[in-house]
């Protein structure tokens, strides 16, 4: 591998891409962002178009990938390695249409995962989902936990996981597959129907508009913040740290939905009232990750607190609260 390495993210204009796009120009990779802007946006990658190691490519996973990254190539040479972020996010959107989902998360994969078989990438590093489990799974889930998906999309993310194993037992391909728990920070669309319960409480907490919790608030997440999950993403994709496994990124602390409303309050010294709704088909209860195989295998140790980490996102949504985009619904404003 050269020191300064192609590396392609699929989905760079979106939210943890474009993190991961930062990354990766810092550490001297030239980086080729491949993205529709389906969700993700220009503005997400501004602070990079004018480097010379950048380059944006508009098209899509589905389409011509073949013919798009030729032309990557032409200009930054043979790609080496490829962060694959380019999904559907949306779990409601692939319960009220498989089909799509099917075609992005896992036609879009098997585009991708076909280009690294025939253009000799090294490593492929792919961004899973903890909706791969079991609702009823233990808490804490590991990596043994039972994989159930509760959703189309958590189904597509666990078959694209096959693939990449099936392509490396078969063609030699290097991977690893990092299962996300609940991401959040700067450039998470709040305007956005399907967006994090904290882009969105934040959003709200800034616009002092009402704040609906589902349920009793005490159910719980792991929040992960963007820059640790960008960092570890890249570290990975950049070393053997991670070959062959499938690891969740998480911080292994368990928050309830009502302290986390408390202290977005609190940061934001907003008096936006809070409302409780009943709970929602399909919510889980608790969910928090394990560490130990983030830790051995990728020596992860989280390293933005959720205060810290609410506080940088507060200060941006502050930054974006003047956009012209529709409010998010409350019927998805909660996690
Ligand atoms: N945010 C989280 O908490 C979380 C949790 C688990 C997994 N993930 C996964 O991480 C990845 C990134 O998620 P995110 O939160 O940054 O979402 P995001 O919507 O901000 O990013 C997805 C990006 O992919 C692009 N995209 C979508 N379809 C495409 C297509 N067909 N061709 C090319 N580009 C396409 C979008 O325009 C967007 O820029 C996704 O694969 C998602 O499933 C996210």
């Amino acid at each position: 591998m050269t020191d300064h390495p192609h590396v392609l993210v699929t989905g760079g204009a979106g939210f943890i891409g474009s993190h991961t796009a930062d990354v990766l120009l810092k550490r001297g990779c030239f980086v080729t962002v491949l993205d529709n802007l389906s969700t993700g946006y220009r503005a997400n990658i501004s602070q990079l178009e004018n480097q010379q190691r950048f380059q944006f490519i508009h098209g899509d996973v589905t389409g011509d990938v073949k013919g798009l990254l030729s032309k990557a190539a032409k200009r930054f040479g043979p790609i080496d390695r490829i962060a694959h972020f380019a999904a559907q996010t949306a779990v409601p959107i692939s319960v009220d249409d498989p089909a799509t989902d099917i075609a992005v998360n896992l036609g879009g994969t098997a585009r991708i995962l076909e280009y690294a078989r025939h253009n000799k990438v090294a490593k492929l590093v792919f961004a899973s989902s903890s909706a791969v489990y079991d609702d009823d799974a233990p808490v804490p889930v590991n990596e043994e936990s039972r994989a159930r998906p509760a959703s189309p999309y958590g189904i597509d993310k666990l078959a694209a996981e096959f693939f990449l194993d099936y392509y490396a037992r078969i063609f030699g391909l290097t991977f690893t597959a990092l299962r996300f728990m609940n991401v959040y920070g700067p450039r998470q669309d709040p305007k956005s129907w399907y967006s994090g319960v904290i882009s969105i409480f934040l959003d709200r907490a800034v616009t002092n508009q009402p704040i609906t919790i589902f349920d009793d608030g005490e159910q719980t997440r792991d929040f992960v913040y963007v820059s640790d999950v960008a960092e570890v993403f890249a570290e990975s994709l950049m070393s053997d740290k991670g070959n062959s496994a499938i690891i969740n990124i998480g911080t292994g602390v368990e928050v309830s939905i009502n302290t986390l409303t408390r202290t977005i309050l609190d940061l934001a010294g907003s008096s936006a009232p809070v409302k409780h709704e009943p709970p929602r088909a399909g919510d889980i209860r608790r969910s928090v990750t394990t560490m130990d195989k983030a830790v051995e295998l990728l020596d992860f140790h989280p390293k933005v607190g959720l205060r810290e980490g609410l506080a940088e996102t507060l200060a941006w949504v502050r930054t974006q609260t003047k956009t012209a985009r529709p409010p998010a619904p409350l019927k998805h404003a909660s996690p």
